[in-house]
């Protein structure tokens, strides 16, 4: 088992350095991938750190050079590098897509994201490796390797969507920031996290998938202890395209300035839509009493309790015994 999860790594590193030579090594490498990584602003130190390729846009380019250097069929599709045909013959996954390697917390390849470089939406934006015996997406984040030491220093970690986030938001100097590509947040993800920091800062991207997924995050950081912060960018920006709308150190002072905690970040979110209408407004002071309620310190609840009182002008008590109502369901 060992031996077989050593073997699919081999074969990952062997892929991450093939998609590295195609970029910088080659024609098409050089004219396709490279503009498009300067397009994006993407320093050459930046793509060099994050191991940034390209794959070459044929059909086995990957797949015939790596069976001619030896490496076993089995290991090259079970990786989800190569797809074997009704024939026999094999076909390279990655196509003309710019290729994003997914690190272990240690440092190895373990699997990719590839982004198209066409605009056309009948093609997916990004094409990520299957799970695997080496890549359980559920337990991995993106750019963890590269921001742990700076979680544990900053005892904080920034939390965004995609890879592109977690590379301009690095660049930018904020070096402890990490994606939960592929998959909506989860437990693990989260334990992860809390291993380095118990202090998780949610920067999604401003729209609304965004701040829906902020809002069932910040409730499961909630739930494993951890403390959250939300910050907002203005509507249809993320943080890639916003730190590089602003420079990184008015963006540092965006982050500064906008951070809010839960309380406050649900409470805008879910008033938005409520307006004056009491009904509505009581509505939204349960929805945040339920997210108190996931919190397992008491005494930190009893002080977001608080908060949420003075916030929206509401007896404190009533808050306490509604907490105390839904804190025993749960139990
Ligand atoms: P860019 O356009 O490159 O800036 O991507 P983005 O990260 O801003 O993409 P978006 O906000 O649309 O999605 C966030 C993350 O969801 C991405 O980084 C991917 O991990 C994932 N994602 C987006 N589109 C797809 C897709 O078509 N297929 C899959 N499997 N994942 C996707
Ligand atoms: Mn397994
Ligand atoms: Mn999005
Ligand atoms: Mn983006
Ligand atoms: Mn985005």
């Amino acid at each position: 088992e060992e031996t077989r999860r050593e073997s699919l790594m081999v074969a990952t590193a062997y892929a991450a350095k093939f998609f590295q030579d195609s970029l910088w090594e080659t024609a098409d490498g050089q004219n396709i991938g490279l503009s498009y990584y300067k397009e994006r602003a993407f320093t050459p130190e930046t793509i060099r750190k994050f191991e940034l390729g390209y794959s070459p846009d044929q059909w086995e380019a990957f797949s015939a050079k790596a069976i001619k250097e030896g490496y076993k069929e089995e290991f090259l599709t079970e990786a989800g590098l190569s797809v074997k045909r009704d024939n026999g013959s094999l076909y390279d996954r990655y196509r003309g897509r710019v290729m994003f390697p997914i690190h272990s917390i240690t440092g190895r390849v373990i699997a990719f994201g590839g982004r198209t470089l066409k605009s056309d939406k009948s093609v997916p934006k990004y094409v990520n490796s299957p799970e695997s015996d080496i890549y359980h997406k559920s337990n991995v984040l993106y750019g963890l390797y590269f921001a742990k030491k700076a979680i544990r220093d900053e005892d904080n970690c920034y939390l965004v969507e995609g890879y592109a986030d977690v590379i301009s938001v690095h660049q930018a100097g904020i070096e402890n920031v990490v994606a939960s590509s592929g998959t909506s947040l989860t437990v693990e993800q989260i334990r992860l996290i809390g291993r380095l920091t118990k202090n998780i800062t949610i920067l999604y991207d401003g729209d609304a998938a965004g701040i829906k997924a902020s809002l069932r995050g910040l409730d499961l950081i909630l739930e494993e202890g951890l403390n959250v912060k939300v910050v907002l960018f203005p509507d249809g920006n993320d943080p890639d395209s916003y730190v590089r709308q602003l420079g990184s150190s008015a963006f540092k002072k965006y982050i500064d300035e906008n951070k809010k905690d839960f309380i406050l970040f649900k409470t805008n979110a879910l008033l938005k839509d409520a307006a004056n209408d009491p009904i509505k407004r009581a509505g939204v002071i349960r929805e945040v009493v339920e997210s108190i309620a996931k919190i397992p310190d008491s005494i930190k609840a009893s002080v977001f309790i608080k908060e949420c009182s003075m916030l929206m002008q509401i007896d404190e008590r009533a808050l306490l015994t509604e907490l105390n109502k839904m804190r025993m369901a749960k139990a």
